[in-house]
């Protein structure tokens, strides 16, 4: 049985008071609440004043983060390495956000090039992926999953895969309140599912596969019920600990 993961990706949003009191309030929203990793990905610059707060929390929320470079030190203006973020206790590492994709033309290759250095670091990656508004209207979305997945498989083959997170996040629901049905979203989480499979049955099992865009508490039981989605990664309504909680909360209900 699959554990479902909630994740809050805070995007550029975020300042010294808002840290503390959002994982304050989290924390208190949390106490109970079991059947659900619960993480949240504030920017760079606060991981170290969130793992302070986390570390005093009555609850266990992960720390994750929201991009990672290559490299682990030397010459590289501006780069945070996935040392320092170990070093901050983040664990589950955002890669290939759409955001990231678009405005810092970062490639499937690239993507999948982070993606082996979180893999030799122990680190998690949480590998988004899908498809534009064009690309779903042309029927397209399936191929372009699987081809952003194989930049994975092809280079480090599908074991990769084995403890990584895949979020499912269809460009044109993010930030538009636009969601994906819970049917259209099941009916794509399973094609990925099966898209693994063909490598190997096992690791298709076991991989966490969250949907993303425009998850709010409203539409996140709906979500969760499906067999094929495993949690979700949230962005706007993961900068509220009320909406935040309700939603890890309908992930664990759907756990229970
Ligand atoms: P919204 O929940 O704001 O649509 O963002 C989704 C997302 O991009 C999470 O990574």
């Amino acid at each position: 049985m699959r554990q479902p993961v909630v994740m809050g990706n805070w995007k550029l949003n975020g300042s010294k008071e808002m840290v503390a009191s959002l994982i304050k309030g989290l924390d208190a929203e949390l106490n109970g609440v079991s059947g659900v990793t619960v993480a949240i990905a504030p920017p760079h610059l606060y991981l170290d004043l969130a793992e302070q707060v986390l570390d005093k929390a009555a609850n266990k929320i992960v720390l994750g983060a929201q991009n990672v470079d290559l490299k682990d030190s030397g010459a590289f203006t501006g780069d945070v390495s996935p040392v320092m973020l170990k070093d901050f206790g983040a664990t589950h590492i955002i890669i290939g956000h759409s955001e990231r994709r678009e405005y810092h033309n970062e490639s499937d290759e690239y993507v999948a090039e982070k993606f082996a250095v979180l893999k030799a670091h122990g680190l998690v990656p949480v590998l988004c992926i899908g498809e534009t508004e064009a690309q779903n209207e042309a029927g397209e979305t399936e191929a372009v999953c699987a081809r952003q997945i194989d930049a994975v498989i092809k280079t480090q083959g599908v074991e990769a895969l084995d403890g990584a997170i895949i979020a499912y996040e269809p460009i044109w629901a993010i930030g538009t309140g636009k969601a994906a049905t819970a049917e259209d979203a099941q009916r794509i989480h399973a094609s990925i599912r099966a898209h693994i499979a063909k490598e190997s049955a096992d690791v298709a099992e076991k991989v966490i596969i969250q949907y993303g865009g425009s998850v709010k508490p409203e539409n996140a039981a709906s979500y969760f019920a499906q067999p094929d989605i495993d949690g979700a990664l949230v962005g706007g309504a993961s900068l509220d600990a009320v909406s935040f909680a309700a939603i890890a909360k309908a992930a664990a209900e759907a756990n229970a």
